[in-house]
């Protein structure tokens, strides 16, 4: 006879989903709120930490009648916050999305980024205190920096010297110290560049939903430098199934993996895909931002491919197509 399935299982997973209880930090921003939707709709119970210091409450409203969802407005960086919560909700797994994120925010906030240090430890102090089972950090490829090769493999070199990046080590080598020390499971996963619906799409925003924005609104495209520094672009919900497939596979505990699709573009190519959009809006050329950005990002996803028979799934063309209508939906 064969096996009735669990909708709350992946096939390829170890880790069961189902009725379990998910604390996501972060989870009313871009990222954390489609992770939520997803883990409610595989059966779990979410319980949802943000301190809408980015994040918006518009992210979550469509969850906050569900019974299997709950919502704390709380900053993870304050254990006298975050200690309460985990006492009360005895989570069985965590995920960290909590962060200060975006270019211009970080650049014009270097040092209120190493704030996040503190809710790295305090997630992992809490977690086991509280006997959490695993958890998930969600790391960059900022850790890279300038790549010493391409393309960029796991074990590479970690060039990055910003704050966000030099946080973003930390973060992993911190959960991967007490996953050694006390045996608390972690996935990390290092996110390129990821778009859709719901990403900030105001100045600190990113360049696909700044990109959208400015041809919605009939602006120029602005570029700063030559558009030749590449960029490696997942959709969305490729990222949240990739992720939640790396978290559910247990041969993955400790072993940071890149998620990503393999194929980057150029930034001019990416305004170009764009113009098709809003063939009046410009094309205009700006001094580049500053000496430290990035110019070449593509990264390895063999470990990725490999350990969960899974790669993105949406071509860029098809994900700009939804992220508009999501915008425009936005703007009646
Ligand atoms: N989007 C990407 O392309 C990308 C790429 C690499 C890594 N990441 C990582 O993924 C995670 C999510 O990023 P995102 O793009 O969804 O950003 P986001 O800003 O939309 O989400 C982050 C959320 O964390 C919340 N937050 C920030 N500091 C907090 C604090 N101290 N306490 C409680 N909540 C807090 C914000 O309000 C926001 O809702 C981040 O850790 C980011 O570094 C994202």
């Amino acid at each position: 006879m064969q096996k009735k399935k669990n909708k709350g299982a992946f096939n390829n997973g170890s880790l069961k989903i189902l009725n379990k209880k998910f604390l996501v930090t972060g989870g009313a921003g871009f990222l954390g709120s489609h992770m939520c939707d997803a883990l409610v709709n595989q059966g779990a119970s979410v319980i949802c930490v943000d301190d809408l210091s980015n994040g918006k409450l518009a992210n979550i409203t469509h969850l906050k009648s569900n019974r299997q969802f709950k919502f704390y407005k709380k900053n993870v960086n304050d254990i006298k916050q975050l200690k309460p919560v985990f006492k009360r909700e005895r989570p069985d797994y965590v995920m960290h999305y909590a962060a200060m994120v975006g270019v211009k925010r970080t650049a014009n906030n270097p040092l209120a980024v190493f704030e996040d240090i503190e809710g790295i430890k305090n997630i992992a102090g809490c977690s086991k205190q509280y006997q959490v089972k695993k958890i998930l950090f969600t790391s960059s490829s900022e850790v890279y920096g300038e790549p010493v090769k391409l393309p960029i493999a796991e074990d590479d070199t970690f060039n990055g010297r910003w704050p966000y990046s030099l946080v973003k080590i930390l973060g992993e080598q911190y959960f991967q110290a007490y996953y050694e020390t006390y045996g608390i499971p972690v996935t990390i996963v290092r996110f390129f560049n990821v778009y859709g619906p719901r990403q900030d799409f105001g100045d600190s925003g990113f360049v696909v939903s700044i990109f959208l924005r400015n041809g919605l609104a009939g602006k120029p495209l602005l570029i700063y430098g030559d558009g030749g520094q590449t960029r490696d672009f997942v959709y969305a919900d490729d990222n949240i199934r990739l992720t939640l497939k790396s978290f559910c596979n247990d041969k993955v505990n400790g072993r940071p993996m890149n998620i990503g699709s393999g194929h980057s573009m150029r930034i001019i190519d990416l305004a170009n895909a764009v113009k098709k959009k809003f063939p009046k809006v410009k094309i205009l050329f700006q001094p580049a931002r500053n000496k430290g950005e990035i110019k070449y990002r593509t990264p390895d996803v063999s470990f990725m491919k490999k350990m969960l028979k899974d790669e993105p799934q949406v071509s860029l063309a098809e994900g700009l197509d939804k992220t508009l209508a999501s915008l425009q939906s936005k703007r009646q």
